[in-house]
């Protein structure tokens, strides 16, 4: 057995470059990623965003947890290194997409700095957009929108984010809401805002 199972793979160049595609779709193309805690309002924000990103005639892909969990990842549980496979995993998919040209909003716990960090440094600088959906542990748990936090407290699901299992803080997000004390509308205006300033959109 060798000990790099790819080392005779070749990089195949293709004709249509990412800059290309990009300008064909006239847009920007980047990777929103939001982060925080189950029930902190990743999923909501995410699609609020796309459908006015939708409306705005960009073209964009979603990728959220539960839904990739059901496909993609379905092997994965939620120990530590399930975890940090299923953010690499999602990570190249949504590299992959930026490659294509699209805006990717992705919604993933993603609870480890070193994952999120990996992320960012498989797309160029400007391309990751680190959203930390900061709303507090106390108003998910009261939310607690698939009751996973009473069978957490109940002991009945282990490693449960915020309960036994870590979650990191982002450091220096690019942006951060904490939807309990923002509405949904403002915290959308206040990513699309942030996307015009830094001419991913463009202001019109
Ligand atoms: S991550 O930690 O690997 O990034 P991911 O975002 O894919 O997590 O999935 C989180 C979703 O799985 C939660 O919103 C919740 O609905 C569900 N879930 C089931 N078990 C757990 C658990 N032990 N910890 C956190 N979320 C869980």
């Amino acid at each position: 057995m060798t000990s790099n199972p790819n080392k005779d793979v070749v990089w195949h160049q293709y004709r249509i470059s990412k800059t290309q595609r990009s300008e064909q779709k006239r847009q920007q193309p980047c990777i929103l990623w939001f982060t925080g805690l189950s029930g902190s309002g990743k999923s909501t924000l995410a699609n609020a965003v796309e459908q006015r990103l939708f409306e705005l005639n960009h073209h964009t892909y979603l990728l959220d947890g539960d839904n990739v969990r059901h496909g993609l990842n379905k092997d994965l549980g939620f120990s530590d290194g399930d975890r940090q496979e299923n953010i690499r995993r999602i990570g190249e998919l949504s590299a992959l997409f930026v490659d294509s040209g699209l805006l990717v909003l992705a919604a993933f716990i993603s609870p480890f700095r070193t994952e999120r960090r990996m992320v960012r440094e498989l797309v160029k600088p400007g391309e990751f957009i680190e959203v930390h959906v900061a709303t507090p542990l106390s108003a998910c748990e009261q939310r607690d929108p698939k009751g996973l936090y009473k069978k957490a407290r109940a002991g009945e699901i282990r490693n449960f984010t915020g309960i036994d299992s870590d979650y990191e803080v982002p450091q220096a997000p690019e942006i951060a809401i904490d939807t309990s004390s923002q509405s949904l509308e403002a915290s959308v205006q206040q990513i699309i805002d942030y996307l015009k300033a830094h001419n991913i959109l463009k202001e019109t």
